[in-house]
């Protein structure tokens, strides 16, 4: 399916043509070139899961998975992602049907206002899948397989800020995720 999307209309620049996959469906736009990916699924697209917390890369709320590779979506130009598949937290599951992410986060309580949560839960699928590549972090003490422990889990969404303060459920949700992949 190929829907159009609309330009803001406050671009003063001639718009660049992108094609953008998101979430299965296919988006054509005309963009101004230093348009954000974040700005272009929010204001482009109206995908407002995505929250714009702090616009500098440091909060992690604004984070979507974009060929299966998390990224903060505001530190990355639209016109970047020219052919590439983004999944949003729309993407991942729906109200009837939630993403095993989503049900451990509940499950767990995982979440307080909410705010982060998307970027929470885009980030910690693209962590455990990262996870289970064997793919080391900064904490991994050794090449290999890494071990499953809190640690782990901390360092790999430590780029996701809660101000709430839900971390230790969010580590036990996605424990939970880890343990039933594994
Ligand atoms: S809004 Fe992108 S990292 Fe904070
Ligand atoms: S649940 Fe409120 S900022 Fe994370």
């Amino acid at each position: 399916m190929a829907l159009e999307a609309r330009p803001r209309s406050d671009q003063a620049c001639p718009g660049i043509e992108v094609t953008l996959m998101v979430n299965g469906s296919q988006f054509r736009m005309a963009l101004d070139p230093r348009v954000t990916l974040l700005d272009a699924l929010r204001d482009g697209l109206g995908l407002t899961g995505s929250k714009k917390g702090c616009d500098q890369g440091q909060c992690g709320a604004c984070t979507v998975l974009v060929n299966g590779r998390r990224i903060n979506s505001c530190l990355s130009l639209a016109i970047m992602h020219d052919g590439d598949e983004v999944t949003t937290i729309e993407g991942l599951g729906t109200v009837e049907d939630l993403h095993p992410v989503q049900a451990a986060f509940v499950a767990h309580d995982g979440l307080q206002c909410g705010y982060c949560t998307p970027g929470q839960i885009c980030s910690a699928v693209g962590a455990i899948d990262e996870f289970r590549q064997g793919l080391p972090s900064h904490v991994s003490r050794e090449l290999g397989p890494p071990l499953l422990t809190d640690d782990e889990i901390r360092e790999r969404m430590s780029g996701n800020i809660c101000r709430c303060a839900a971390y230790p459920n969010i580590v036990a949700a996605i424990r939970e995720v880890m343990e039933a992949r594994a």
